[in-house]
């Protein structure tokens, strides 16, 4: 594996890379995980060459605080990247991502506004222009995302689709969770040992609102998983919508949508958990 950090040298090498075959591209921010690794392996898969970016985006982060915090482990990253059989890691600063400040506002429309688009007001915007710029710079066959961030997926989509990035295929990924339900994420290294105990009463709470759903209103779904998260202590829910997964809005009764989607965003202490879990009805 090579660690690349200049755009110019990543574009050398798959420019010759894409003369071989396919590029798939596994943009990430690092702190990688199992959850990551399964993206990799995915990717190793389906293409001839694999690049994973690591990469803290600044532009996507509304909180100065969450950004200072974001886990940051470049060596026991590249270490696993190396053992995942990736050709390329592309580890840039922020300076040769950004020579200069990028001013792009992307029309993401209703996909970004609702959710993640309401509380992290500019987070889509930020991950717009970072997804943007490495489809550029590395071109891919095929890029890879993990549906724990199950809304952005539809935003980088209307981003390729105002971008014009036609001929490269967005490839959404199941989530990867722990033995005992936790989704797998960065974050949740924060967590005290207390807290890591109790967090995976979200995924086990969504997973009973299965069973619920079958027999209470979309509402009364909705009211009953965050009232359930909500008596654990430390939990406090953030918002819980369930919305149609091609439109990601909110939908008033089950009957609205054939794909419903029930994403949620949960503070456990101070840290901000998001999950989500498909709704089969009928
Ligand atoms: O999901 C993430 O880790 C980030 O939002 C992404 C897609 C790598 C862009 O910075």
């Amino acid at each position: 594996m090579e660690i690349i950090r200049t755009v110019a040298e990543l574009k050398a090498k798959l420019d010759e890379a894409r003369t071989r075959g396919t590029i798939g591209l596994v943009p990430t921010m690092g702190a990688l995980h199992a959850g990551h690794l399964s993206l990799i392996e995915r990717a190793r898969r389906e293409n001839d060459t694999v690049v994973v970016s690591v990469f803290v985006n600044p532009t996507q982060f509304n909180n100065p605080t969450d950004l200072a915090t974001y886990p940051r482990t470049e060596e026991a990253d590249a270490a696993l990247l190396e053992n995942a059989g990736v050709d390329y890691a592309f580890m840039p600063s922020v300076e040769e991502v950004y020579p200069e400040p990028d001013n792009r506002q992307f029309d993401l429309g209703p996909v970004a506004e609702v959710m993640e688009g309401a509380m992290r007001p500019g987070h889509f915007n930020g991950v717009a222009q970072v997804v943007s710029k490495l489809f550029r710079f590395t071109e891919p066959t095929r890029a890879y995302f993990g549906e724990k961030d199950f809304q952005q997926i539809a935003v980088i989509r209307k981003m390729a689709q105002l971008e014009g990035f036609n001929n490269l295929e967005i490839v959404d990924c199941p989530i990867k969770r722990e033995a005992d339900g936790l989704a797998m994420s960065s974050r949740n290294v924060r967590l005290t040992p207390e807290q890591r105990s109790i967090a995976p009463a979200i995924s086990l709470v969504l997973k009973a609102s299965l069973v619920k759903a079958r027999e209470l209103s979309l509402a009364d779904t909705k009211k009953w998983v965050i009232d359930t998260i909500n008596a654990f202590p430390y939990m406090n829910v953030e918002y819980y919508e369930i919305v149609d997964a091609a439109t990601m809005q909110p939908i008033g009764e089950w009957s609205d949508s054939a794909t419903p989607v029930g994403c949620i965003t949960v503070f456990c202490g101070d840290v901000r958990l998001i999950d989500n879990i498909k709704y089969i009805l009928k």
